[in-house]
């Protein structure tokens, strides 16, 4: 079969795949856009495990015309002002989670700026887009996603029970809200009972977020981390060795405000805790990381759960 360039919808549909993996996955890059976007609140409303409705809405910034009718273009973006990659401040940066979204479900999007006296809605279905429509609403923008996967059958066959997906989904929640104590978090609809997380200020915000998601009790059997060393702030919840888990889903690792995996960090815990917990068990901890951008690389996944240490050796120090 001679070469053949492939047409834009096709092109979508494949770069879906890798972002988009499961209904989470769609939920974490729309939380991250609001979060970009400077919203104080995000509220998150599920059903169906999300793969009828995930809808979130923000108070953030919002978009005008041009710009909500490029948001859902692939490989556009307001998060880059050069072509550098080596200065990452925000969540996004790639310009593809909408384009993505857009090509594997029926994607609206209403945005309205502060100083717009109405918003605009934008409808795209499978990848086409529809003419705008102004409507009444706040500052800030809903972005609603229905009948996730509807024309990829072989995805929606690899999703896992409507339960499962839901969890996933509130697990993907609870890392957004931990790394981000300032912001309400509303997470809402027929797949769970409902959870409000009031944003924090001030020196107590992290604990009190992190006692919000994990538990009281986990506040009240951790030790505060708050070290400078190597150029890298660490801070955080460190459990006591006394209060550990059988398995590591209790470890949360952030760095430059992104909840990662990452073989560096985890290796770091174990051997700090060597000395204090049997093998098989794992102490709860939340840590956050702090790096000059230049010092890590997240563009090495498709969806930016790793990422890379310029220097592991300082990082695992730190
Ligand atoms: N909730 C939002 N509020 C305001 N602007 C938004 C919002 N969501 C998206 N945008 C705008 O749409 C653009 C495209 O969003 P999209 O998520 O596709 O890409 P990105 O965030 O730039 O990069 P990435 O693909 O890495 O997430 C963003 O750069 C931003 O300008
Ligand atoms: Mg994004």
């Amino acid at each position: 079969m001679p070469i053949r360039q492939l047409p834009e919808d096709l092109i979508n549909r494949i770069a879906a795949g890798e972002v988009v993996e499961r209904p989470a996955s769609v939920v974490k890059e729309l939380v991250e856009n609001a979060i970009d976007a400077g919203a104080s609140r995000i509220a998150i409303t599920t059903a169906g495990g999300g793969q009828s409705l995930i809808r979130i809405e923000d108070d953030g910034v919002g978009m005008d015309e041009a710009d909500l009718l490029l948001s859902v273009e692939r490989h556009a973006t307001s998060k880059l002002a050069d072509d550098g990659l080596d200065d990452i401040r925000t969540l996004g940066f790639r310009g593809e989670a909408l384009a993505s979204i857009g090509s594997v479900a029926e994607l609206t999007i209403s945005s309205r700026r502060a100083e717009d006296a109405s918003g605009l809605r934008l409808a795209v279905r499978h990848g086409i887009k529809a003419r705008p429509v102004p409507l009444a609403m706040n500052r800030g923008t809903i972005v609603e996603v229905r009948e996730l996967f509807g024309n990829v059958p072989a995805r929606r066959k690899f999703l896992k029970s409507e339960r499962a997906e839901a969890a996933a989904i509130t697990d993907t929640v609870k890392r957004l809200a931990m790394a981000n104590p300032g912001v309400q978090f509303v997470l809402d609809g027929a797949d769970r009972t409902a959870s409000n997380w009031p944003g924090h200020a001030g020196e107590g915000a992290l604990r009190a977020r992190l006692g919000d998601v994990l538990g009281a009790d986990f506040g009240e059997n951790a030790v505060p981390l708050a070290t400078i060393r190597h150029g890298m702030v660490v801070t955080g919840l460190a459990g006591l060795p006394t209060y550990t888990r059988a398995n590591s889903l209790s470890q949360y690792f952030f760095v430059n405000g992104r909840s990662v995996r990452d073989k560096v960090l985890v290796g770091a815990i174990r051997a700090a805790y060597a000395d204090f917990v049997f093998r098989d068990r794992f102490p709860v901890v939340a840590i956050f990381v702090a790096v000059d951008p230049a010092d890590v690389d997240v563009n090495v996944h498709p969806a930016k759960a790793e990422l890379r240490f310029r220097d592991a050796g300082a990082v695992r120090g730190a």
